[in-house]
């Protein structure tokens, strides 16, 4: 047992330069003809098909649909947030991850997110003006335009801005977040003003919620691009109500901000390749690491409880390098070489005993992150087979639940994403990930996974919210699509999760049979219900026919996969 960090250690001598070779794309036998789009909101897929009849492609529907959710569904993502947006041109193959993250501002200060005696202050790491990062997604919106779009910004923006102008009916689901938030978005007069009713209480449903202030920001983004935002009117009362609530933001970091394309993650995994987020994602790294170490089982001939074993180990250790290594790759040098290296994953396989959990205590220490849960997943087919996968937050629900006064833009709190107090220890008398600390201009760590799957006969894109649990959600999502399950089924299928620390196994009802929990319990697993699973959106194409299928994750209220 003492032994298994010296397993990792030999793990790491064997790495070598030869990260796992990607096939090339594959040229698609039969185009879709029809488009499908699967988001978290009925308004939003139906935004994105009718910019898709006025002659738009993929990713002018993307415009559309992201700019749509932010106003249907703010507790989830908005112009005052960030995306990772994968998307994939076919006319010539170009993969890029659109990083649309937001930044800390340039006065950032790791002490104003902790008290006198160094511990973490959650309220200023998660609520009001200190929690933001400058927003990323408005010029991660006009950025697509400008680059792969067909159209016009104004034109892909237009259902957004009709929806917050005529107003909507917020869901169950709405409502329900807005109760989480209440208390918060009541300390913030324009915060209240927007979201709560005349008694500061939750607007009732049938409640027709209309955003006069958004349809305006969002013209001035339509009619100028990125500096409708970033200067002038906007970056102004933005600046100016951060500022008088307390926070640091400045007009240069709105000026400032920059979107990034990167090259995504790309890996093979028994014939099939996966092309998923890089850094600033941890997810990409944590998918391709626990495919690596799964290669070395054939998953389909074991039992389940074998099975789930190999899965959860794969899992605990790709979570303990997530959480040790990965940040900014614009700021700090990770060992990518190693971490997506096949031999590298050979010798963390060799660590994983054939009949019992390791304890998460007995690898080396590393801390545990948690990203926020409340972020959305939109995926697009068009006809001529551009895709779009793009994650896209707010972090927690509603983000910072502060409104600056006059945008109707509600900003995020993302710079919870941070190890914002990396000398203190947390919970597990761990400390923190200095790659992930902030500084001027960084980008948080994300776990927001949107990936493609491409096989001979089919090609799935997909992605979830979820906080960390993303990247495992993601994970079951590839494998249910590798088993040929249609879109329904990859979205309703119960889910699971090893997070490294705490060291449990998340489980909805029914993921495991009694037989297989059991067994697993005997092996040294413990086990934990959690909610906040979802909310997956998948399309998936099949090469020979052309035939494109579409769901949405059942959990939600009003969640839409359609063809078209
Ligand atoms: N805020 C959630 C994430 O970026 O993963």
């Amino acid at each position: 047992m003492t032994g298994l960090p010296r397993v990792l250690l030999f793990a790491l001598l064997l790495v070598g330069a030869d990260i796992a070779a990607a096939a090339a794309p594959p040229v698609a036998a039969v185009k879709p003809g029809h488009a499908a789009i699967a988001s978290a909101h009925r308004l939003a897929t139906e935004a994105g098909l009718e910019v898709l009849d006025k002659g738009g492609n993929a990713f002018d529907a993307a415009i559309a649909v992201a700019a749509t959710l932010a106003v249907v569904e703010p507790q989830s993502s908005g112009i005052g947030g960030g995306f990772f947006m994968l998307i994939h041109r076919a006319a010539d193959g170009r993969e890029a991850m659109i990083d649309a993250r937001e930044v800390a501002p340039a006065a950032v200060d790791a002490k104003a997110y902790a008290d006198a005696d160094g511990r973490p202050n959650r309220d200023a790491a998660t609520n009001g003006p200190t929690s933001a990062g400058i927003p990323g997604e408005p010029a991660g919106l006009a950025w697509v335009a400008a680059h792969y779009g067909k159209l016009p910004l104004k034109a892909s923006l237009a259902p957004a801005i009709r929806i917050a102008t005529n107003g909507f009916k917020p869901d169950a689901r709405f409502l329900g977040r807005l109760q989480e938030r209440r208390e918060v978005i009541a300390r913030y007069p324009a915060s209240a003003a927007l979201l709560l009713a005349a008694d500061r209480q939750v607007p009732k449903p049938g409640w027709v919620f209309r955003q006069p202030d958004l349809a305006r920001t969002l013209e001035r983004l339509a009619a100028q691009g990125a500096d409708g935002f970033y200067r002038g009117e906007t970056a102004r009362a933005l600046v100016d109500s951060v500022r008088a609530a307390g926070g640091n933001w400045t007009l240069d970091d709105l000026a400032g901000y920059r979107v990034v394309e990167r090259e995504p993650i790309r890996f093979d995994y028994r014939g099939w390749r996966i092309v998923t987020a890089p850094p600033p994602s941890s997810g990409g790294v944590a998918l391709a690491e626990i495919f690596n170490i799964l290669r070395g089982y054939d998953l389909a001939a074991m039992a389940p409880a074998q099975r789930y074993h190999a899965i959860i180990e794969a899992m605990r250790r790709a979570f303990r390098d997530h959480n040790e290594y990965l940040g900014d790759p614009d700021f700090v040098k990770m060992p990518l070489d190693m971490l997506l290296s096949p031999h590298y994953a050979d010798g963390l396989r060799a660590s994983i005993l054939p009949d019992k959990a390791t304890p998460s205590a007995m690898l080396p220490a590393a801390l545990a992150h948690e990203p926020g849960t409340d972020t959305t997943h939109f995926s697009i087919v068009d006809r001529d087979g551009n895709m779009v996968a793009c994650t896209s937050t707010v972090n927690l629900p509603f983000g910072s639940a502060f409104v600056a006064g006059g945008t109707g833009v509600i900003l995020n709190d993302e710079m919870d994403d941070f190890a914002l107090v990396p000398d203190a220890p947390n919970a597990f008398g761990l400390r923190g990930n200095q790659a992930n600390a902030p500084a001027p201009g960084k980008r948080m760590l994300s776990s927001m996974s949107p990936t493609f799957v491409f096989g001979k006969d089919r090609i799935g894109v997909l992605g979830t919210p979820g906080g960390s649990t993303i990247i495992t959600q993601v994970f079951e999502g590839i494998l249910a699509f590798m088993d040929g399950k249609p879109a329904a089924t990859i979205t309703a299928q119960p889910r699971y999760h090893h997070q490294y620390l705490p060291d449990l196994v998340y489980v909805e009802p029914h993921a495991f049979d009694d037989a297989t929990t059991k067994a697993l319990q005997d092996m040294g697993y413990t086990f934990k219900q959690r909610d906040g699973w979802g909310f997956m959106n998948v399309v998936t194409w099949d090469l020979g026919t052309g035939k494109l299928d579409a769901a949405s994750d059942p959990r939600g209220v009003s969640g839409l996969g359609k063809v078209k």
